[in-house]
């Protein structure tokens, strides 16, 4: 049996559980992360790739963000199109200066995987947790599984940065929350394609085919995505029939999408969940194991980073200051920001996917909010203050 110790136990290695574990080390607290899968898998994951400006800041001030400065690709806006009509949205005219950073988070996971182990940290892979005992306690213990030996890390807290499926949240006694689910009746199917991007800025477009967004990764990679109704598989899709409904869907006067080799393909379900404690004890839930956003508007990897803050406050204030004021104020202090970004990321998808048929009650209604955004910057403000992500100090209330 193996044992370990640390301040932190850690459970995944996303960006939630490395982010913490880099933080807490800058302010002298140590932690172990335990991950489920392999370095390989997890650093092959493709998911979204938009940094807000406090990740941005955060990654900076951690040290971390070396080749995120070089090969990030900064925004200073968006593109909102809407049956070929499309609304630039200048985030910097409108926020004093805000922007997001295009930088995928499989190369955030890279880089803070990198630096962990070469400051001889530890991390363990393929290392699943399978049990959190005495989290009411003063000393709960992480029992997991590594290289077909059992293990325990003990520990002064548990944070369960385990994503939607891990063992964190599962954990949490069930009468000590509420939880919210929404299940949307369609999918993403998002694509990678070895082809310059045809915008310089991201596109989300309305269709009365369905949503397609076109996203980037670099100036020869380019990443995209359709609306497929629920069930379907990357099979159904073939790289003609992709790029022909991109082109339909993304088509205003002027545009043409450039086509290029598909090398990925994946189907991403959309979702909310959320629920309304993310703390028992001395188990404290961040991230995916707290909450899922649908991924209209890039907000899931932003708010792990979020909560990771939230979290870090109360154990810098416990270890430093022997508080426990802002570690009991944690669940209160992340959902101000958690749902302030289920509300974006609702907006942004009922906007802008094909919900009825075009013509209806709700189509109407899309398009009214889709129009009104012509007619006012406060509108236009409203949604460039949420997509570069407000302010810390703006949820210190
Ligand atoms: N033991 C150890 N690790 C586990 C366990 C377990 N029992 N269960 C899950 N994990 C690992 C997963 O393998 C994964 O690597 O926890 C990690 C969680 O990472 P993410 O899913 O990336 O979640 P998080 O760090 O919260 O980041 C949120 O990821 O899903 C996206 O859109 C989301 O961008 C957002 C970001
Ligand atoms: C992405 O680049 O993968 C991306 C960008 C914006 C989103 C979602 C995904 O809203």
């Amino acid at each position: 049996m193996k044992k370990i110790k640390t301040q932190v136990g850690i459970i995944g290695a996303g960006p939630a559980g490395l982010t913490l574990a880099h933080w807490l080390k800058r302010n002298g607290i140590s932690s172990v992360i335990l991950e489920l899968r392999s370095r390989e898998y997890v650093e092959g994951r493709v998911r979204a790739g938009l940094l807000e400006q406090n990740t941005v800041d955060i990654m900076n001030d951690l040290g971390l963000a070396d080749r995120l400065k070089k090969e990030g690709i900064e925004h200073d806006g968006v593109n909102l199109s809407f049956d070929s009509e499309r609304v630039h949205i200048p985030f910097a005219e409108l926020t004093g200066g805000r922007k997001i950073t295009i930088y995928g988070q499989q190369e955030v996971v890279k880089d803070m995987t990198d630096a962990w182990l070469d400051a001889d940290e530890e991390l363990y892979f393929e290392a699943g947790a399978s049990e959190i005992v005495d989290f009411d306690t003063k000393n709960p213990k992480i029992h997991f599984k590594h290289a077909g030996e059992d293990g325990i890390l003990e520990c002064d807290f548990v944070a369960a940065c385990d994503g939607f499926h891990g063992v964190g949240r599962k954990t949490m006694p069930k009468d000590n929350y509420r939880s919210y689910d929404i299940t949307y009746p369609f999918s993403w199917l998002g694509i990678l394609a070895n082809v310059a991007p045809s915008t310089d800025e991201l596109i989300y477009a309305y269709h009365e085919n369905g949503f397609a967004l076109h996203s980037l990764r670099s100036e020869t990679v380019s990443r995209l995505y359709v609306q497929v109704p629920n069930g379907e598989s990357p099979d159904d899709w073939s790289d003609d029939r992709i790029w022909s409904e991109l082109s339909t869907r993304l088509a205003t006067p002027g545009f043409e999408l450039k086509a290029g080799p598909i090398f990925d393909k994946s189907i991403t379900p959309m979702r909310s969940h959320m629920i309304d404690n993310l703390s028992s004890g001395r188990l404290f839930l961040a991230g995916d194991a707290a909450h899922i956003v649908p991924p209209t508007g890039g907000k899931g990897l932003n708010l792990a980073i979020a909560d990771v803050k939230h979290l870090v406050d109360g154990l810098v204030s416990f270890y430093k200051h022997n508080s426990t004021d802002d570690i009991d104020n944690y669940t209160q202090m992340a959902l101000r920001r958690i749902w302030r970004a289920q509300d974006f990321s609702n907006f942004m998808t009922t906007l802008f996917h094909k919900q009825e048929e075009h013509g209806s009650y709700n189509y109407k209604l899309q398009k009214a909010k889709f129009d009104y955004l012509k007619m006012s910057k406060a509108s236009r403000t409203t949604i460039a203050e949420n997509y570069v992500g407000l302010p810390f100090e703006t949820y210190e209330y």
